[in-house]
């Protein structure tokens, strides 16, 4: 059952996701390397592409959060709050880097947020298996996402590589955990629309 405390926690979390700074336990995947000098061109795409993956972890909040206004399982949601935790640090590596690239975040966020909660919530009132077949369908189409974009980012850019690298790592993870949970297998024509819905966001966020 959803109720009142749990929305207000939830609503002041998605504040703080969209308006303010996120914060890493882990130190950031690129602490360690210093940035090379890159065409201004080459800064530009790279923004846009780190902007798509922070759009993506502002959804990855947003799902999360609304698969946990549903009941479950206590241990399905221990682990959960565990991945949740990376998702907040994917947060906070992107929005650095975006910024570091003289880029700026998606004016859209809220958008996404929105849609995003929805779509969690939804799913969690679907009952453990859905619920956790739709985050391993996602985990695993953000993974291939971000492979794709280890292959578009400039090569010299090491910085934003070593990001989307560990984010992959931990996406992946966040899919076997679902998968490991009990999470049934989507049907295709489910797979397929979720792939529309994430190129809708990727290509508006890519613009603005
Ligand atoms: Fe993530
Ligand atoms: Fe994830």
């Amino acid at each position: 059952m959803i109720n009142l405390d749990h929305l207000i926690v939830e609503f002041d979390k998605g504040i703080r996701t969209l308006f303010s700074q996120a914060h890493s336990v882990r130190p950031h995947p690129d602490a360690s390397l210093t940035d090379v000098p890159m065409e201004e061109s080459e800064k530009t795409a790279a923004a846009a592409l780190m902007r798509v993956n922070h759009s993506g972890e502002i959804c990855a909040q947003a799902l999360y959060q609304g698969q946990s206004l549903t009941a479950r399982d206590p241990e399905v949601q221990e682990k959960l709050q565990l991945a949740a935790q990376e998702e907040t640090e994917h947060l906070a590596w992107t929005s650095k880097r975006v910024y570091e690239l003289g880029g700026h975040l998606s004016f859209l966020n809220p958008v996404w947020y929105t849609g995003s909660l929805a779509i969690g919530a939804a799913a969690g009132l679907l009952g453990d298996k859905w619920n956790l077949g739709f985050l391993s369908e996602t985990e695993q189409q953000v993974g291939q996402h971000l492979q794709s974009h280890l292959a578009r980012l400039p090569q010299q850019d090491e910085k934003s590589r070593a990001i989307v690298t560990q984010m992959y790592t931990d996406e992946i993870g966040h899919a076997d955990m679902a998968t490991s949970l009990g999470g049934a297998e989507l049907p295709q024509p489910v797979k397929f629309a979720m792939k529309i819905n994430a190129k809708v966001m990727t290509t508006l966020s890519h613009q603005i």
